[in-house]
C-alpha cells in the first residue's frame, strides 16, 4: 500500500528518496513521485508504474530536502495526474490513508476559489492546509488546524515553499517514523526505507505532528501540546532483502518456511513439551482460566486464524471464534470480557482493520495478544502482550511464510494453555514432536515443486476453480484459493468439500478445476473421494493433494509427506503455495507485486 519517504540534511535528496521508494516497492503500488524544493521553488516529478520509471524520469535537482510517495489508488484511478505529491499553492503533500470528509471539504474550498485537478482526497487536504496557512501563525499551526477539520486517517509529509528548510509530518491511523541521523533526518512509513541510513527512530503516535528542520525536530499533538518521544534502536538485521538466487521473492519465501518455523519455535518449545512464552503478560492462572479465545485478522492472517481455531479447539477445548477485522470493527459482537483473550494475527502489524478491531477489543476490556511479524509495528506496540513471529522480512505481497509462522505461534500458545489445563504430558510430548518435525516435513514438501509446475503448465488457462477441504483442511482450502486468486488472477473459491452438493456443484463442467485436499484420516478420505466422484460425473477436472497416492478418479495429483494430523494442514498448504506460484509464473504475471494488491493495507 502507499509508502512515504522524506529527507532533510546535507546530501542530495533525489537519489535518497528514489532509493527509499524502491525499498517500499514490496508494499504494492501503482504510481510514484517525489518533490524537492530548490531556491524557493517546488519541483515535482511523478510517474505511473514502477519506481524504475520514476528514476529514469527525475533528474537530480541537487536539493537537500524532499518527500516521496508510492501510491496505491483509493480515490481516483492510477495515473500520473493522481500520483502524489500533490501541490496546491505553497503546499506540497504526500499522504497515506483516506480523508473521509473530503467531498464536503472540497465543496467549501471550491466556494472560496480553489480549483482541483484530480479526484484525490489528498489534493483536497493540500488545499485545506494551504487555505489555513493564509491566516495561521506558522506552518505547524496551519497543518494542525487543517487536520483538526478532517475525518479519516492520515500519515503525511509536506513541504511548504515559504519554509524551505522544513518538512512537516503527522499521523493518525497510518504509520510514520522519523529516522534520526547525524545532521540529517529521514521520514518513512516503514522502517525498511531507512535501514542502513539511521540507527535511531521515533515512531510517531496517532495525532502527533513533527516539524523537522535541518537542526532538530519538534513533536506536538494536534492541540500544540509538546510531546515527549522515545528513540528506538533500529533493527539493522532487516537488511534489504535479496532474492538469493530465486527468481521471485514469493518462491524464496516459500522455501524459507522450514527455517522460519524453526525460528518461531526457537527457545520457546522446550525439550519436555513445555512452552516458554515471555511476552504474554498473562500469568499461569489467567491462562488456565481462559474460557474464550477470539482470533482477529485479515486476508491470509484471517485464514491462519481459521485454521488456528480448529487446532486450538481440539488442543485446548476452549471455544474459539475467528473474526475478519473489517467485520469485527463494525459489528456488535457479543463478548464476555472475563477469562477471554483476543489474538491479533498480522504480518505487518499495520493493517487498518486489524488495528481498529484492536481498539474495539481494548474498549471492551479484553486482554489482547499480537502474533505479529514486524517488530515495532503499531499493532506490536499497542497490544497487551504477544509473540513475535521471527519470520524475517516478507517482501512478496502474497503472504506465505508469515502464515506458517502465525500457525506455529498459535500452536505454541495452544500447547502452553493446554498443558496448564491438564493435557497429559505424553500427549503434549506427542504434539511437540509433531511441531518439531514440521521444518523437515515442509522441506520434503518443497520437493513437489516440479510436479506443481508441470500441472500448472497444463491447467494455466482454466478460468474457474474450487478449493475443497474437510475439517481442518477446509481453512487450508480457503487460503489456497486466496493464494491462487492473488497471484494468478484466476477465479478461485474455497468451500467445505461436503457443502459442494448444496449449490456450488451447479457450476461444475469440463472447464472447471477443483483442487481437492484429501486427508490421511480414513473416514474423511473416503468421503472426499465420493465428492471427487460427484465432480467427475459432471466432467469437472480434479487436482488432488494428499499424502496418499493419486486416486484413480483425479486428473492431477500433488503428493505430500505423510505426517500427523496436527501438522497435515500446514504441509498441504505448502503444496498449494507452490501450485499458485507456478500458475502465476506460467501466466507471466508480476508474481511479487500482483496487480491491484498491496502488502500492507493501511486504509479501510
Ligand atoms: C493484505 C496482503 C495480504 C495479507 C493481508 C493482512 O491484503 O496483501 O497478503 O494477508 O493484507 O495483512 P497483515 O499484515 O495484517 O497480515
Amino acid at each position: 500500500m502507499c509508502g512515504i519517504v522524506g529527507y532533510i540534511g546535507g546530501k542530495s535528496a533525489t537519489p535518497i528518496l528514489i532509493n527509499g521508494l524502491r525499498r517500499l516497492e514490496y508494499r504494492g503500488y501503482d504510481s510514484a513521485g517525489i518533490a524537492t524544493i530548490s531556491k524557493g521553488k517546488t519541483l515535482i516529478c511523478k510517474k505511473q508504474g514502477k519506481v524504475a520509471e520514476l528514476d529514469k524520469a527525475c533528474a537530480d535537482s541537487g536539493s537537500t530536502i524532499g518527500i516521496g510517495h508510492t501510491r496505491w489508488a483509493t480515490h481516483g484511478e492510477p495515473s500520473e495526474l493522481n500520483a502524489h505529491p500533490h501541490q496546491v499553492g505553497d503546499i506540497t503533500i504526500v499522504h497515506n490513508g483516506i480523508i473521509e470528509n473530503y467531498a464536503d471539504l472540497k465543496v467549501e474550498l471550491e466556494k472560496i476559489g480553489y480549483e482541483f485537478k484530480t479526484k484525490t482526497d489528498t489534493e483536497v487536504l493540500a488545499a485545506l492546509i494551504d487555505n489555513e496557512y493564509k491566516t495561521a501563525t506558522d506552518i505547524s499551526h496551519a497543518v494542525r488546524t487543517a487536520l483538526n477539520k478532517v475525518a479519516g486517517t492520515f500519515g503525511l509529509a509536506l513541504l511548504s515553499q515559504k519554509d524551505e528548510d522544513l518538512i512537516v509530518v503527522a499521523r493518525r491511523g497510518s504509520p510514520l517514523i522519523l529516522g534520526i541521523g547525524d545532521d540529517e533526518y529521514f521520514i518513512a512509513s516503514d522502517t525498511s526505507a531507512v535501514v542502513g541510513y539511521v540507527e535511531k527512530v521515533i515512531y510517531l503516535e496517532d495525532d502527533q505532528l513533527a516539524v523537522v528542520a535541518r537542526d532538530g525536530y519538534d513533536v506536538v499533538d494536534l492541540n500544540n501540546k509538546a510531546q515527549s518521544v522515545q528513540l528506538h534502536d533500529l533493527d539493522q538485521d532487516q537488511v534489504k532483502a535479496e532474492k538469493e538466487g530465486f527468481e521471485h521473492f514469493l518462491i524464496k519465501e516459500i522455501h524459507e518456511q522450514p527455517q522460519v518455523i524453526a525460528d518461531t519455535m526457537r527457545g520457546r518449545l522446550l525439550k519436555d513439551g513445555e512452552v516458554r512464552l515471555g511476552g504474554l503478560n498473562l500469568d499461569d492462572d489467567e491462562l488456565r482460566d481462559l474460557k474464550q479465545i477470539i482470533i482477529i485478522g485479515c486476508g491470509t492472517a484471517y485464514y491462519a486464524g481459521m485454521l488456528g481455531k480448529y487446532l486450538l479447539e481440539r488442543l485446548t477445548g476452549i471455544p474459539v471464534s475467528v473474526e475478519i477485522g473489517s467485520e469485527f470493527r463494525y459489528r456488535d459482537a457479543a463478548l464476555n470480557p472475563e477469562n477471554t483473550v483476543a489474538l491479533f494475527l498480522s504480518q505487518s502489524g499495520e493493517t487498518a482493520d486489524t488495528l481498529a478491531s484492536l481498539a474495539e477489543i481494548k474498549r471492551r476490556g479484553i486482554h489482547s495478544l499480537g502474533l505479529v511479524n514486524v517488530v515495532g509495528s503499531t499493532l506490536a506496540r499497542e497490544v497487551d502482550g504477544g509473540i513475535y513471529l521471527h519470520a524475517g522480512p516478507e517482501i512478496s505481497v502474497a503472504s506465505t511464510k508469515a502464515y506458517s509462522a502465525m500457525l506455529t505461534a498459535v500452536m505454541l500458545f495452544g500447547l502452553k494453555v493446554a498443558r496448564l489445563k491438564g493435557l497429559a504430558r505424553s500427549e503434549a510430548l506427542e504434539f511437540a514432536e509433531s511441531m518439531e518435525s514440521l521444518p523437515n516435513e515442509i522441506k520434503q514438501t518443497l520437493g513437489v515443486s516440479d510436479e506443481a509446475k508441470r500441472v500448472a503448465s497444463q491447467v494455466k488457462d482454466i478460468e474457474h476453480t474450487f478449493y475443497l477441504g474437510r475439517s481442518d483442511l477446509y481453512p487450508v482450502a480457503l487460503e489456497g484459493s486466496l493464494k491462487l486468486m492473488e497471484v494468478s488472477y484466476i477465479h478461485a473459491q474455497g468451500y467445505p468439500t461436503g457443502e459442494m452438493k448444496h449449490g456450488p456443484i451447479a457450476l461444475i463442467d469440463e472447464g472447471f478445476l477443483s483442487v481437492v485436499l484429501l486427508p490421511e484420516d480414513e473416514l474423511l478420505y473416503a468421503k472426499s473421494i465420493s465428492n471427487i466422484e460427484e465432480i467427475k460425473a459432471r466432467k469437472g477436472k480434479v487436482l488432488s493433494v494428499s499424502s496418499r497416492p493419486q486416486p484413480e478418479q483425479s486428473d492431477y495429483h500433488l503428493i505430500v509427506p505423510k505426517v500427523s494430523q496436527w501438522i497435515e494442514p500446514l504441509v498441504i498448504n505448502v503444496a498449494l503455495q507452490l501450485f499458485a506460484y507456478h500458475m502465476a509464473v506460467a501466466k507471466g504475471n508480476d508474481v511479487d507485486q500482483p496487480r491491484n494488491l498491496a502488502k500492507s493495507v493501511t486504509v479501510e
